[in-house]
């Protein structure tokens, strides 16, 4: 295989994967002008990241809490008009796209927004609430045209284009079998995120958070620390199996919604009045090129032994791709005589059988290379964040679709909220494909 593949048992190098220069850093396009809408936690990371893109500029930014107009100046580094009401943006002839990282039930309402008001859209995973949401944005995307893209920038990295490259070569043979899990063990893993102290009506504009979801006074802990509850959020689904899912389909071509889906789990240490279960796992079958494939997700929020990791098992290789690594790592299927299963056997069938079995597979003249492993490691400060911004502007110049688009978006989230109807229900989740919807 390609350069770094080092005979096994041997001291593995890893050699360090080359960025690319940033994606659309050298087209010849305009420049892409953009409003950030919800700059939290994810929003800030956005604009420091859209810094390095210079193929795109904010124009502007929107949140609801006015206190984030601050954050988003400072995280931009520059003083940017700020609004509670992103509406205002919309009207601009001057803005080309948004980028959402609002809590995920306003995803749908944001997209339907802008859209309809001619602008492009990165919206941040999961890209749907709901099953029925995610109908809606990708009839609202395709009706208007617009590109979108989700926000799981990992399949825009150059670590997981290394993954892509080494799965389409056929190494790893037939593959059916694929473990995913991400990991946390602290409060703010589990989402006990600070809640700060001017939180109040007064700087917080409540009625546009609870907009598509029940009606309720003032709760602090609900606007900052949303992913506890269902009527924002959907738990580990939409937080972290979306970013597995998506990564599995980036590497294998997979783009679908599982066949079905069984969940476990429970909640077993944060006891907070969250309505998630804190350890989720999952298994799907997915429709593959040679049959399903079973694929295992888990995520533990009370043990973090093993963080970020997807391990793809092939009938002659197995590749893992870890949060800054790509490793391949062949099977060695030459063919032996296996004696294990002769020992029930008297010496002299013992004997006759290994005899027909050399007889039937002469030594090769040339003793077979032994099998070669191959890591791949990406380079320190690396930020597919910036690249997945890159490739969004570049869509947008060139009106062609990104890999992560509307169907894609879809079909990862629909992974997730199958994940949590087979846990709240009890049951196997099914995937209803004329109904568009999720049965048991
Ligand atoms: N891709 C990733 O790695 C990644 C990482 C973290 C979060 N996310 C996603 O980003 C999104 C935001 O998560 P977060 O952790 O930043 O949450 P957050 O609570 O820190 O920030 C969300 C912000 O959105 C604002 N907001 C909500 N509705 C709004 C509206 N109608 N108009 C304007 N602003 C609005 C809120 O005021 C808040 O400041 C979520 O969908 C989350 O799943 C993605």
């Amino acid at each position: 295989m390609g350069a770094g593949a080092v005979a096994a048992g041997a001291a593995m190098k890893t050699p360090l994967l080359e960025p690319a220069v940033l994606a659309a850093q050298d087209d010849t396009g305009r420049k892409i002008r953009f409003v950030s809408i919800g700059t939290g936690i994810r929003g800030c990371d956005l604009l420091r990241s859209a810094r390095q893109v210079t193929s795109g500029v904010c124009v502007g930014a929107a949140d609801l809490y006015t206190m984030r107009h601050t954050t988003a100046k400072e995280a931009y580094g520059a003083d940017i008009p700020t609004t509670g009401d992103y509406r205002r943006f919309l009207d601009s002839k001057d803005v080309d796209a948004v980028v959402i990282a609002t809590s995920d039930h306003l995803h749908r309402r944001v997209t339907l927004d802008a859209v309809a008001a001619g602008k492009d859209v990165y919206c941040e995973k999961p890209m749907s609430h709901s099953v029925a949401d995610g109908a809606e944005m990708v009839a609202a995307v395709q009706g208007s045209k617009r590109i979108f893209q989700a926000g799981s920038q990992r399949v825009s990295s150059i670590l997981y284009a290394k993954a892509r490259e080494i799965y389409a070569s056929g190494s790893l043979g037939e593959v059916h079998s694929i473990d995913a899990q991400w990991n946390r063990n602290s409060p703010g893993g589990a989402w006990v995120y600070p809640i700060p102290p001017d939180a109040s009506p007064q700087t917080v504009d409540w009625a546009k958070f609870i907009q598509d979801a029940p009606a309720r006074p003032f709760d602090a802990e609900r606007f900052f620390r949303w992913r506890l509850f269902a009527d924002y959020s959907s738990g580990l689904g939409g937080d972290l199996f979306v970013h597995m899912l998506s990564g599995i389909f980036a590497i294998t071509g997979l783009n679908t919604a599982p066949v079905r889906a069984f969940s476990s789990g429970g909640l077993y240490h944060f006891k907070d009045g969250r309505e998630f279960p804190d350890f989720l796992e999952t298994i799907y079958d997915y429709p593959g090129p040679n049959g399903n494939i079973q694929v295992h997700v888990h995520c533990n929020q009370n043990n973090n032994d093993q963080d970020e990791r997807i391990s793809f098992f092939g009938s002659t290789g197995t590749l893992v791709v870890t949060g800054n690594s790509v490793t391949f790592t062949p099977q060695d299927v030459t063919p032996r005589f296996e004696g294990y299963g002769w020992n029930g056997m008297t010496v002299a069938q013992r004997k006759q059988g290994m005899e027909e079995w050399k007889a039937a597979h002469p030594a090769p003249l040339v003793p077979p290379a032994a099998p070669e492993v191959e890591s791949f490691t990406l380079p320190r400060g690396y930020n597919d964040t910036a690249d997945h911004l890159a490739g969004f502007y570049r869509a947008i110049n060139t009106r062609q679709h990104v890999v992560e688009d509307e169907v894609f978006g879809n079909n990862a989230a629909i992974g997730c909220h199958m994940a949590n109807y087979s846990y709240f229900h009890h049951a196997v989740a099914q995937w209803d494909a004329a109904a568009e919807t999720i049965k048991s």
